[in-house]
């Protein structure tokens, strides 16, 4: 393509030209707010990257995003999730995803193979991503440079591809067999510790490399010709001017001028215009309202600059934070250190878009809770910002401080200061529920410590953030009293007593207490090891504040050094062949290409419309009008489907199971609980659906409604209950008294307490129904109960049974979430259909699901327990509250459940009072293990109570109680739960 004239390449300017698995395609004309994932879905027949979370959080959406540099003529590739990857920014960019890489037609890709023989995918919804990751993870280290790996291997080393999938998450499979399948391709590997595959047979077959799926590094290509051709053809074109160049909603300034003079147009409004690098934000902070405008600042030079020198390193804002690794990795101890920290933010495939810039503005105008500016404020680090009139050079603390700055206010690099290696000690910590892969820190932190010569702290920096604080701060009040010290256990004890004060988490803070704790104990390893390496005579500091003798160091376990490595051993039995035998599960390979059909994955039918639930926040209380608020989201509503809409003769039921009772589709005219339904917006797209239904905004009104009842203690004192039918009713076991007064010990006021659970399917609830000719309609149901699913729409409906069609393949997860929870979904989708005779589709977002779901059944249990000296039992008595929320669902199963599942253990005596609670919250359902995990606990809780009161090992108790369990069996008394399942579902008609 030779070099275009101005207007030509204004219009070229405005289309985005990008690659997939190959094919061209142009995004022109598509909604500025669409992401790759939701181009890549509706726009081309890929189907493999899904959506998980839509956050950047899981992994399920996961592509590999290849860039092309025409002056280098080199490929770089990176892993990235879609969900958040605004399409708008891809403008020559090559998108690869799980179909790319191999399919049935042109055969699988070693990692699809893998996967399948290793058993590493079952419902199969995360596996695309989890093979994109793994690919990625195998491009970036089959770069063609260094020593070529053993025949069959990469050179991914076992450590990095026990890496490659953190933040890739699996409800289903358990991570070893992914795991193995990472470290199959791994030069280190020794092929005997993986587990069991279809490849070899464990424990009589020799592994052997030659036996796995054969593996070729560069076997894929990710950039396509055409694409390099085109980009070339288009370099010597004459630059358009953003402003021109943006009709499509896109501006792309390439230079400061530029961008400000974007800012000075009259159309430019903080609210409505969104200015971007990577877009990961959003995975954080979601948008409330759909942007028309979006400013991309990633071609602005000043932004991209690395500048390494003897002073310090100069990063640009929108460098990515995985860059920001790699130039830090190779540096003195402080960098790698600040290396080390942020290969824990996040997961690889947001810190590949997401920038280091971009998380500091985060912490500076959101108090987003920051790892990188805790980091860097330690480090003593410095920022360059661009504001409309002038440039600021500020320390990283002084912008920390200010008031948040406005949308033109620009970061535009921040520069950190070489150390050197002489007398700096520098150490970062953080604490959070996950030590990789999207966890944000309870609390974190980062040292800097300058020693003398002579063992004397001479200057130190002592940073925390996320402790429930606006920003990272410096607890100067202790860096004061330490200056000038050497380090002591009488010093240790009196700076840790000062950052008690110092650290205090703003009100509201969850965990509070531990937080202080965590940053006391951060602070207290710092010292400690501080101590030990200033050589202090006593150089071992107890945790009691008092100096041990001896030489042993005060270490500590990062997180890098917990194992992530397991051994399977099996024990092989011939008797019930083919049961044992390892055997591929049938579509696993389709399952890890991405062409394996999910529910949303049909093609939209014609005509097809997108729902959204509003539901109510309310627990108890008259709905008395929903409006949208002057929004573009707004704009996008075509009607609302509600009660009303229920077609004459069909019933307002959303789930229903026979003998145990309904629940209705639409809170109407009251909504009976936070969460319940109260209308279905309908619009063009899912997105537009999703974003209008945050507008809406609700007017109750709670005059002449008794007070909601949302716990089970109110619920005992209302005597609000369901009736558990008396074949599903557990039976006690002996005498209670004659248990009690043969023990030598009683526990007269045991207490157990437990909360919900969410079910947490990678795939959340959805449905597509579409309408047939006379009064018919089929639905596309994820559901783990189609026949009762066929039920209720029809009841719903007003319609014969047969004139329901409910198609099922597979979910993408269930685990009991997708049994009556579903129906609602399928009742909303077909109701909207109905009325609109149009196809209808719904795919709830992860918020609204959770909100919705239900989720485990929350239990009390008060108990009294009598048992000998030697630890048997002799009698419990249990009274069990089970709070099962607004509707029966499943939960008359669940006392039958709980009972079996304590029945574990032989109490001597079991008597218990058990009350199924009706409350105003959301109907509790079947979770893995309905009851059956409570029940679990709550006898476990139990022993170790018993225990305790004996002083005796839990164990020794545990096996007294378990020996004897074949007495009374542990499902005596429950009057066969399965039988009484399969009696409940038995169709009615
Ligand atoms: Fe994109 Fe979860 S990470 S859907
Ligand atoms: Fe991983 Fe189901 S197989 S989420």
């Amino acid at each position: 393509m030779g070099s275009l004239g101005k207007d030509a390449a204004a219009a070229a300017a405005e289309r985005v030209v990008l690659a997939v698995n190959g094919a061209r395609h142009e995004a022109a004309g598509v909604d500025p707010s669409t992401t790759l994932l939701e181009f890549l879905r509706t726009r081309t027949p890929v189907r493999g990257p899904k959506l998980g979370c839509g956050e950047g959080g899981c992994g399920a959406c996961v592509v590999v995003i290849s860039k092309y540099n025409p002056a280098t003529d080199e490929v770089s590739e990176h892993s990235a999730s879609s969900c958040l990857t605004l399409v708008g920014s891809l403008n020559h960019c090559s998108v690869t995803t799980s179909e790319g890489i191999g399919n049935t037609r042109h055969g699988y890709h070693p990692v699809q193979q893998r996967l399948a023989g290793f058993h590493a995918s079952q419902c199969g919804f995360c596996t695309p991503g989890m093979c994109m990751s793994i690919f990625s993870a195998l491009v970036k280290a089959d770069k063609p440079d260094g020593p070529a790996p053993p025949t069959g291997f990469s050179k991914l080393t076992c450590s990095e591809a026990e890496h490659a999938v953190s933040g890739n998450l699996c409800r289903c499979t358990g991570y070893r067999p992914i795991l193995d399948t990472c470290k199959s391709f791994a030069a280190d590997v020794d092929l005997e510790d993986l587990g069991l595959n279809s490849f070899w047979k464990k424990g009589s077959d020799r592994a052997d490399v030659g036996k796995l799926p054969e593996y070729f590094s560069g076997a894929v290509c990710t950039f396509p010709e055409f694409l390099k051709s085109e980009i070339k053809g288009q370099m010597n074109d004459i630059p358009v001017p953003a402003a021109i160049a943006g009709q499509d909603g896109w501006y792309h300034p390439k230079s400061i001028d530029e961008l400000h003079s974007l800012f000075d147009s009259n159309w430019f409004d903080e609210n409505s215009v969104k200015i971007v690098a990577s877009n990961t934000g959003a995975g954080v902070y979601k948008d409330q309202d759909l942007y028309d405008k979006y400013i991309d600042i990633q071609g602005i030079p000043e932004l991209s600059v690395i500048d390494r020198s003897s002073k310090g390193v100069e990063i640009g804002a929108a460098v990515s934070i995985s860059k920001a690794i790699e130039v830090f990795s190779d540096g003195t101890p402080v960098f790698t250190k600040i290396a080390g920290h942020l290969s824990k933010v996040a997961s690889p495939f947001v810190r590949n878009t997401a920038t280091v810039g971009g998380n500091v503005i985060m912490a500076q105008r959101l108090q987003f809770p920051s790892d990188i500016a805790t980091v860097l404020l330690a480090a003593g680090s410095t920022v360059t910002v661009q504001t409309a009139s002038k440039m600021l050079r500020l320390t990283l603390d002084e912008f920390l401080e200010q008031p948040p700055c406005d949308a033109k206010t620009i970061l535009l690099s921040i520069f950190v200061p070489d150390w050197g290696s002489d007398n700096v000690i520098f150490e970062t910590s953080r604490a959070s529920p996950r030590p990789f892969g999207n966890a944000v820190s309870f609390v974190n932190s980062a040292f800097l410590a300058r020693t003398s010569g002579q063992l004397v702290i001479e200057d130190i920096c002592l940073a925390f953030g996320a402790y429930g604080v606006d920003h990272a701060t410096r607890a100067r009040k202790v860096e004061e009293f330490l200056k000038g010290k050497s380090v002591s256990a009488a010093v240790i004890l009196e700076a840790v007593q000062l950052l008690k004060d110092v650290i205090s988490p703003s009100e509201g803070t969850t965990h509070p207490e531990y937080r202080v704790s965590l940053a006391v104990s951060f602070l207290f390893s710092f010292l400690s090891s501080l101590g030990n390496n200033l050589n202090e005579p006593a150089n071992a500091i107890a945790p009691n504040g008092s100096c041990a003798n001896g030489s042993e160091k005060h270490g500590t376990l990062g997180s890098d050094d917990l194992p992530v490595r397991s051994r399977q051993e099996l024990v092989f039995s011939d008797e019930y062949q083919p049961v044992g035998k390892p055997i591929t599960k049938a579509g696993a390979e389709l399952q890890a290409s991405g062409e394996a059909v999910y529910v949303d994955d049909i093609p939209a039918p014609k005509y097809c419309l997108y729902g959204a639930f509003i539901y109510s926040t309310q627990p108890h209380a008259h709905v008395k009008s929903v409006n949208f608020r002057s929004s573009l989201a707004s704009e996008k509503v075509i009607t609302v489907i509600s009660a009303k809409d229920i077609p004459v003769g069909g019933k307002n039921i959303g789930s229903g199971f026979r003998m145990l009772g309904e629940e209705a589709l639409f809170g109407d005219p009251v909504s009976e609980f936070a969460g319940q339904n109260i209308g279905i917006v309908i619009a063009e797209t899912q997105k537009y659906a999703y974003m209008a239904a945050k507008q809406a905004v609700i007017e109750y009104s709670t005059e002449k409604l008794e007070p909601p009842i949302l716990t089970i203690e109110d619920a005992i004192q209302h005597n609000s209950y369901f009736q558990t039918p008396p074949f599903l009713a557990p039976r006690p076991v002996g005498d209670i008294d004659q248990g009690m007064s043969q023990a030598d010990h009683k526990i007269l006021s045991g207490e157990v307490k437990l909360e919900s659970q969410y079910y947490f399917y990678m795939e959340t609830q959805t449905a597509l129904a579409i309408p047939d000719e006379d009064n018919c309609i089929t639905v596309y149901s994820s559901t783990q109960l189609p026949e009762i699913t066929q039920n209720v729409v029809a009841d719903c409906l007003g319609i014969p049974y047969h004139n329901v069609r409910i198609i099922t393949r597979r979910v993408g997860g269930g685990f009991g979430g997708k049994g009556l929870k579903s129906t609602h979904v399928a009742c909303a989708s077909a109701v909207a259909a109905f009325k609109l005779q149009r196809p209808v589709r719904m795919y709830l977002d992860r918020k609204t699901d959770t909100i919705m779901a239900g989720g485990r059944h929350p239990m009390k249990a008060k108990y009294s327990v009598g048992f000998k000296s030697d630890g048997t039992l002799t009698a419990l008595h249990v009274d069990l509250g089970i709070n099962a929320g607004i509707s029966p669902d499943l939960s008359p199963l669940i006392p039958g459940h709980t009972i079996s599942s304590l029945k574990k253990y032989n109490w001597g005596a079991l008597a218990f009072d058990i009350k199924l609670c009706k409350t105003n919250v959301s109907s509790k359902s079947a979770v893995r293990a309905p009851g059956d995990v409570q029940g679990s606990f709550i006898a476990e809780a139990i022993i170790e109570h018993v225990a305790s009161a004996l002083g005796a090992d839990t164990n020794a108790v545990r096996s007294t109680g378990a020996g004897r369990r074949q007495l009374n069996g542990s499902m005596a008394g429950t009057g066969g739960r399965s039988a009484a399942f399969r009696a409940c579902r038995s169709p009615t008609r």
